[in-house]
Formats: structure tokens, C-alpha cells, sequence
């Protein structure tokens, strides 16, 4: 086999030969000479569909000490994929035995050492780093893991089986694919609690850290326990073991993994305290908590027929996470905040060369094709089938879901077979959502004649890479209509656009209504045109639909930036006036008036003028941000110290999003009033913060205006012990970086002793922070440019994976002007031709360039 990286396509999928029925692992952990013994039993796969021409097992970089086939010594033929062996007809047991070395293992796939732990990554195809193995998702067998260590805590999946001085047995009752493996070991402290589900059925659940860290885990326990009770709730799905593990480590490729029985998170996503986590930290945790649990049903029990299918369980878990943040604070709220980050990483993604549908055709390397749109965009699709068939229907048709397909290996095919089943509805054109990338446009045009509202829709998707035509999908508009006087004359209802272009028409209003259109984001789609001001501003401040209340504001914003961009206009006071009405009343949440407080990011800025046909230049664009953001403090000035003083709590920090909302509507006041009163007010918060979230908003309000010098020293000597509070002080710099200083604070930055490559929250608390600063990643010098594609190059042979995805900031590079576009070609075409480049990497670098 050649070692050119191959395309592997979603046609060419067939049923493996084999069905494993039983799999023995022994692991007799060493750091450079970790043994690990298999005994794995094979049966022909009576599918006629299946492939049994050759015998093949995945693995690399194994070095194989033994290998027999009922109990004889047979002598594979191996490459750098894996092995392949002649076999008996019928079944036979495999048995192999090789060595591996945690200790140098950098890509953090498969079996690694993260400070004197041993842990472990498989998906998506890391198994096949640690013994030979049919190492794709279709294949599930019951596993038996036998660990072999002095270390204290040995771990594995599944339930304890037995243990004794320097081993553990581990075995998971519950037939389940190679890439939900799991084991660890190490000197890890565990805080213990229980959770009994609604059959009765006592579970023991551990988070367990580093010692010191166990004071840091009442949060994600707590968040854990509700997740489970909620499943029970709203899916009906009981946990289905006797323990539930969860191991957090400082050194992880992504954010958490869902191996069952033994979630393996990284350790920012799990250790909170209110002195060293932010409340947007606390919100993150207890989702991602959620999502790993989550996936016990949607991924574990029901899981990928093969990698193309990745969307079936995660944009249907984040769905589910999403549900579940919503239920736990202000649906309202969370619905803002997904979209804000489906704009700016799926919009974005689909408007450029990485665009591909949220179930790819094709691949290289699966890892880069966990992107925003199977997992964002994904999860829309989940929330528009809801939309369409409604609560109770979506609710019996996943109840179907996990009685027809528990223990399978499914496609998405399968998925809406089911709701078409419970339904009856013919999801054909929907399922256009699954196969074609890009992100539709949908423009509006209205028209009133006597007492009647005709609504025209149109609908039209630019062409992505390899699909330049497209064809009309079904898009849930949720649309309400607004009387004069801003009461609501037609409540919500959802229009059905599935044409190019379709007209609904509403009889018998008494006057001209103003509608509110796409509510609650109903679908992920870009709404053309633009609204007068006064439309807007009306919107603003009637709309009963807080999404679009709140979407008003955002338009109004993105109207007057493209006036000052576009036409070197002044910022229309209309703008501030329409804000503080918003503000001022007090019967709206303190979040959602945090988040109208924030202008779109300059990346948004960007994309909406480029969208329009003007190109984008981020020097102007951060400029004429810090202009309209000078005028706010300026307009608003009283209003923002009045806010602030109201928001102020009583009482001590609680996570909660009551009290999240009013730091983050108070911190929000305090970056305004910074640009106007000297610091003072940040420097005084500063000093006297009491929490991580009050503690980052004064230093970033300061660093924000130039200042902060101090502060940032203090911080600093406070936090040197505390990695995870440190990979805040470094990412805070790099984002607050004067656009002309950011490349050379990253070099500082990464000069220092604790800048550690090797550990990626690091790394991508300097380099995954710097396109978060636009301004100064696309610095005309090129210099941003060139920093990152050193580091990436540098890091690649270490850790491709992480390399990889932090090499997306470059796919934007087209829509720049000449200069810029030049610069950072040149960057990834010298990624390109780097000898020895990664399959992560340099599928990457290729995208991008074609
Ligand atoms: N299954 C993934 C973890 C994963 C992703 C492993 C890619 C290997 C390669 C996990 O369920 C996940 O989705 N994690 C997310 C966080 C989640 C809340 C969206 C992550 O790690 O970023
Ligand atoms: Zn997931």
C-alpha cells in the first residue's frame, strides 16, 4: 500500500467481514514499553454485503512482539496502516501481543502520558494505535480490560470486575466499537457521590483529578446529576451502568470525550471555582458535561454506521446539550448565544474553501472534519425537524429512534426513516440539509392591499467547492406580525419555504403590520436586505420575541458600522437612543441586555460587507468598532454607571445564571465606562474583584484601552502556580494586542518558560487566541501570517491534530484584499510544501489553497 495519503469516500463503505464477538485486553502500562496483549474472537459477518477478500486489521506504530491464530504463531503482513493475515474459514480466535511508548506520544492519540498519568484517545481512529484492530465504528464487541500497573487509580470501561494489588478488571457488559475505549491510570483523587435513576437503580459516581484539584469538582458533579435526571425527563433515557467515571487531564487534543462509562474530559471543561473560573467557564462545563453524558444513548448505544455519518451523533448530542443549557438558565438567552457562534464559525466556514456538507462525501483525515458544520450546523438540522413535526412527534419519533436501532451502527438514512415512519411525512427534500454545504439566502419582500399582507420568500444558496448548483431546501420561517403600535396582531406561526420562491399571504389585519421574521432563528440561513432604521429600532423595542428583539439591535449596529465603512459616515445617534430604551427597562433579563450591549465582531463586520460586495479591510473595520464603541460610552455615559451600580450583587458569587446575567450586563457597562473615565472604575474593580468572571472583565476592559501594565503583573504573580488560569492571562494579551503590537506579543508570549507547545491549551491560549484579534492577525506586514504558519509548522510533527484545526484562521484568505490575499497564500502554500507534513496538516493547507 502507498503511504499518499488516500481518499476515503462515503460510496465505497461495506460491512466488515468479521463480527468481533469477544475482546480480552491486558495492558501492562510501562512509560516507553507499555505491553499490550489482545485476544479478540472472530466470526465470519454473515451480511452478503460484506467484504472477506482479505483479513485486515488497523495499527500504527506498533511494534508486534507475537501474533497467533488459534494458539499457532502466524507472521502478518504488516505495513504503516496495519496488518493483513491469512485465516481460517469459520471462527477463530486472533491473538497478538505489541509494545507501544505513552511516554512519546505527543499527537495525544491513542495511549499517552500527560504529567505521570497514562490516558487515552480514540476516536476517531486512535485504537489502532494501541493493539491491531478493526478499528471503525460498525464493528462493537464487548470488551474485558485487564490493566496492569503500580499506580493507584487504574481505569477502564464498563463495570470493576475485580482488582488486587498492581491490577484491575474492568469489563463493559454493553457491545460497543473501538473508538469508545478507554483507560486510565494514575495517582488521581476522586470526589464520590450517587445518582439513583427512576427504575431504582443506584449508580456511584467519581470525577477524578490531580490531588489539590478535588476542590474544583462540586460544579461539574452537580452538573453531571442533572444531566442524567434530565435525560430521564425529556428523552426518557436511564443510565445503564453500575459506575459513571470521569477523569479530568491537562493535556487533550479537544474538549471531552464520551468513552463509555469513563468520560475523559480536559481539565478546563471540568476544575471550577469561583476564584478561577469565569461564569462563561461554569456554562461551558456544565454543557459539555451534559454533551459527553449525553452521547451514552445518542453515540454510545446508538452509534456511527461509519465516520461521514459523525453528524448522527453529534449534531443530535449538541442539540440535545443545547435543550438542556436552555432548560438550565434562559432559553432566550442560550439561543442568542448559539447563534452568535454558529455565525461565526459555521456562516464562516460555509462561505470559504474548507465549506462541505453536514454529512461529507469524502475525506482524508477524519479528524479535520470535526468541524462547526456537522456539529453547529448539524444540530439545526436536528432543531428544524423538531420545528417541522412538532414536539410530541419528535419526542415518539426519537423514542423510536432508540427502540429500533439500540445497539446498532447506523446512517442518517436510518435517522429520518424514523421520523418519516412516526410521521408520515416524506422527508426526501429535507434531507437536502445532510448533502449540500453552504449557507442559504433568504430575502423578504412585502406588500399591503386592502386588510391583506402578502409575505414573498425566496430562497438561493451560493455555490461551495464541488457544488456549484443547488437546489431549494425546506426552510422553517417563523414569522409573527407586529400592529402599528407594537402589539402582536399575528402570533408566531412557521411558513414552509421549500421553493425557490414562495408567497403566504395573511387576510383580515386592520392596518399595515411590521413582521418579525425567522424568530428563535428557525433556521440556519442568512436573511437578506436591510430594514430601515426606524424598522428596526420599532423591533428593538416591541418585538415579543427576544431573539429578534435582540437581532434588531444587531442589525441596527451592523447598519450604522457599514455606514461608517462604507460612506465614512458618523454613527447614527438613532443607534444609541434605540439601545438605551433597551437597557433602561428592567423587566428584560440582565443577559440578554448584556448581549445587546455587544457590537458583532469584527469578523461578522467583515463577512456582512463582503456579503455585500465591499471588501473588507480589518484595519477600518477595527477602527470604526472603537469609534462606535467611544460614542456609546459617550451617549450612554450616565446610563452605563446607573446599570452597573444596579447590577452590583449582594451576596456571595453563585454560578447561576441569575447572577452570571448581572456580572455580565455590569461588566459589560464597565468596558464602555473605561473608555471615558481614565480606568479608574476598571482599576478599582480590578483590585477588589472576589471572582475569576469580575476579575478577566476589568483586566480586558483595561487592556482594551492600552492600560492595565499593573494589573496584568499582579494577576500574573497571583496565578503563576495555576495552568488553567494562566492560559487565561496569556489568551487576554494576545486579544487585547494594539493591532500593530499583536505579533510581537505572541513572540514575547512564546519566548517565556511556561509557554509549553506541547500542551495544547497553551498553545491555543497564544495561537488559537490571535485570529480572535483580527485587527492584528491580519496585520498588512504579514507578520500575524507568518508567526502562526511557523508555529504550525512547528507543531505539526508534535500534534497534527491540534495542528490542523488551529490552521483554519488562514481560510478566509479570498475574501481579503490583494496584499493580504498574497501574504497569506504564500503562508500556506510554504505549509504545503513543508517535507513531511502531516495527513492533518496538509489535507488542510490543500483545502484552503484549491
Ligand atoms: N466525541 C467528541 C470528542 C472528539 C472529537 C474526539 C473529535 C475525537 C475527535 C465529543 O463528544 C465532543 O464533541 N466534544 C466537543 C465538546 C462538545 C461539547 C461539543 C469538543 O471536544 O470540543
Ligand atoms: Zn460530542
Amino acid at each position: 500500500m502507498s503511504d499518499a495519503p488516500q481518499t476515503i469516500h462515503l460510496a465505497d463503505w461495506r460491512p466488515f467481514g468479521w463480527l468481533v464477538t469477544d475482546v480480552r485486553l491486558t495492558f501492562t502500562l510501562s512509560p516507553d514499553a507499555t505491553r499490550v496483549r489482545s485476544a479478540i474472537r472472530f466470526e465470519p459477518n454473515p451480511d452478503p454485503q460484506a467484504d472477506r477478500t482479505r483479513f485486515f486489521l488497523h495499527g500504527e506504530g506498533l511494534r508486534l512482539i507475537s501474533a497467533r491464530i488459534d494458539g499457532v504463531a502466524v507472521a502478518p503482513a504488516i505495513t504503516a496502516h496495519g496488518l493483513t493475515v491469512a485465516v481460517p474459514d469459520g471462527g477463530f480466535l486472533w491473538e497478538s501481543e505489541v509494545e507501544i511508548a505513552p511516554a512519546e506520544n505527543t499527537a495525544l492519540e491513542g495511549l499517552y502520558m500527560s504529567r505521570g498519568m497514562y490516558c487515552s484517545q480514540c476516536e476517531a481512529e486512535g485504537f489502532r494505535h494501541i493493539t491491531f484492530y478493526p478499528d471503525r465504528p460498525d464493528v462493537m464487541a464487548q470488551f474485558h480490560v485487564r490493566i496492569e500497573s503500580d499506580l493507584p487509580v487504574l481505569l477502564s470501561n464498563g463495570n470493576l470486575a475485580g482488582q488486587g494489588p498492581g491490577w484491575a478488571e474492568w469489563h463493559d457488559p454493553w457491545p460497543k466499537p473501538a473508538y469508545l475505549f478507554a483507560l486510565v491510570a494514575g495517582d488521581l483523587v476522586a470526589t464520590r457521590d450517587t445518582f439513583t435513576t427512576r427504575s431504582g437503580r443506584e449508580v456511584a459516581l467519581a470525577i477524578l483529578v490531580r490531588p489539590g484539584d478535588e476542590t474544583r469538582t462540586a460544579y461539574a458533579m452537580d452538573s453531571l446529576k442533572r444531566a442524567m435526571r434530565w435525560d430521564e425527563e425529556e428523552y426518557g433515557r436511564e443510565y445503564d451502568l453500575d459506575m459513571f467515571n470521569i477523569v479530568a487531564v491537562d493535556d487533550f487534543n479537544m474538549g471531552a470525550m464520551e468513552n463509555k462509562g469513563l468520560n475523559i474530559f480536559n481539565a478546563r471543561l471540568v476544575l471550577a471555582s469561583p476564584e478561577t473560573a469565569t461564569d462563561a467557564d461554569y456554562e461551558r462545563i456544565e454543557s459539555v458535561i451534559a454533551h459527553e453524558y449525553f452521547h451514552n444513548w445518542t453515540g454510545n448505544r446508538i452509534t456511527c454506521r461509519d465516520w461521514f455519518q459523525l453528524c448522527l451523533k453529534e449534531g443530535l448530542t449538541v442539540f440535545r446539550d443545547q435543550q438542556f443549557s436552555g432548560d438550565m438558565r434562559s432559553a432566550a438567552v442560550k439561543r442568542i448565544e448559539d447563534a452568535i457562534v454558529l455565525r461565526n464559525r459555521q456562516f464562516r466556514e460555509d462561505a470559504g474553501p474548507l465549506a462541505h456538507p453536514v454529512r461529507p462525501e469524502s475525506f482524508v483525515e477524519i479528524n479535520n472534519f470535526y468541524t462547526a458544520t456537522v456539529y453547529e450546523k448539524g444540530a439545526e438540522v436536528v432543531g428544524m425537524l423538531k420545528t417541522l413535526v412538532g414536539e410530541d412527534s419528535y419526542r415518539a419519533s426519537l423514542d423510536l429512534y432508540f427502540k429500533r436501532h439500540d445497539g446498532q451502527a447506523v446512517t442518517i438514512e436510518d435517522w429520518l426513516r424514523v421520523f418519516e415512519d412516526t410521521t408520515g411525512r416524506d422527508l426526501s427534500q429535507f434531507a437536502r440539509w445532510y448533502s449540500q454545504a453552504g449557507t442559504p439566502r433568504v430575502t423578504v419582500t412585502e406588500d399591503w392591499e386592502n386588510g391583506t399582507f402578502n409575505l414573498t420568500l425566496r430562497q438561493h444558496t451560493p455555490p461551495t467547492p464541488g457544488q456549484p448548483k443547488k437546489a431549494p431546501q425546506v426552510i422553517p420561517v417563523a414569522v409573527g406580525l407586529l400592529g402599528p403600535n407594537g402589539d402582536e396582531v399575528v402570533p408566531t406561526q412557521v411558513l414552509e419555504l421549500a421553493e425557490d420562491e414562495q408567497t403566504f399571504t395573511f387576510e383580515g389585519l386592520a392596518s399595515r403590520p411590521v413582521p418579525s421574521v425567522l424568530r428563535g432563528f428557525s433556521a440556519p440561513v442568512i436573511l437578506e436586505g436591510d430594514a430601515s432604521l426606524e424598522r428596526m429600532a420599532f423591533l428593538l423595542a416591541h418585538d415579543t420575541d427576544p431573539f429578534n428583539r435582540w437581532q434588531a439591535g444587531r442589525d441596527l449596529a451592523r447598519h450604522v458600522l457599514r455606514a461608517m465603512l462604507t460612506r465614512d459616515a458618523t454613527p447614527d445617534p438613532a443607534y444609541g437612543q434605540a439601545l438605551a430604551g433597551f437597557l433602561r427597562d428592567d423587566r428584560l433579563d440582565p443577559a440578554l441586555r448584556a448581549l445587546a450591549l455587544a457590537l458583532p465582531g469584527e469578523e461578522d463586520t467583515a463577512r456582512d460587507l463582503y456579503n455585500t460586495g465591499v471588501p473588507p479591510d480589518p484595519d477600518a473595520i477595527h477602527r470604526a468598532h472603537e469609534a462606535l464603541r467611544d460614542v456609546l460610552a459617550q451617549d450612554l455615559g450616565a446610563l452605563l454607571l446607573q446599570i452597573r451600580a444596579a447590577m452590583t450583587p449582594a451576596g456571595p458569587y453563585a454560578p447561576d445564571a441569575a447572577g452570571a446575567g448581572r456580572r455580565a450586563l455590569a461588566n459589560a457597562c464597565l468596558a464602555l465606562i473605561t473608555r471615558v473615565d481614565g480606568g479608574k472604575a476598571a482599576s478599582v474593580a480590578f483590585a477588589s474583584a472576589s471572582n475569576m468572571t469580575d476579575k478577566v472583565a476589568a483586566l480586558a476592559a483595561l487592556l482594551a484601552t492600552g492600560r492595565g501594565e499593573a494589573e496584568l503583573s499582579a494577576f500574573e504573580r497571583d496565578w503563576a502556580h495555576d495552568r488553567l488560569v494562566m492560559d487565561k492571562w496569556f489568551t487576554l494579551q494576545v486579544h487585547h494586542a494594539a493591532p500593530v503590537a499583536a505579533a510581537a506579543t505572541v513572540e514575547r508570549l512564546v519566548s517565556r518558560a511556561d509557554f509549553d507547545m506541547r500542551n495544547p491549551n497553551r498553545f491555543r491560549a497564544v495561537f488559537g487566541a490571535l485570529p480572535g484579534n483580527p485587527a492584528g492577525f491580519h496585520h498588512a506586514s504579514g507578520a500575524g501570517y507568518r508567526l502562526l504558519a511557523d508555529w504550525l509548522i512547528r507543531l505539526d510533527p508534535l500534534n497534527p491534530q491540534t495542528a490542523a484545526r488551529l490552521s483554519q484562521a488562514f481560510d478566509g484568505w479570498r475574501r481579503l484584499d490583494a496584499g493580504r490575499q498574497g501574504l497569506m497564500r504564500a503562508e500556506l502554500a510554504r505549509i504545503s510544501a513543508t517535507p513531511g507534513l502531516s495527513r492533518d496538516l496538509g489535507e488542510m493547507a490543500a483545502r484552503m489553497l484549491a
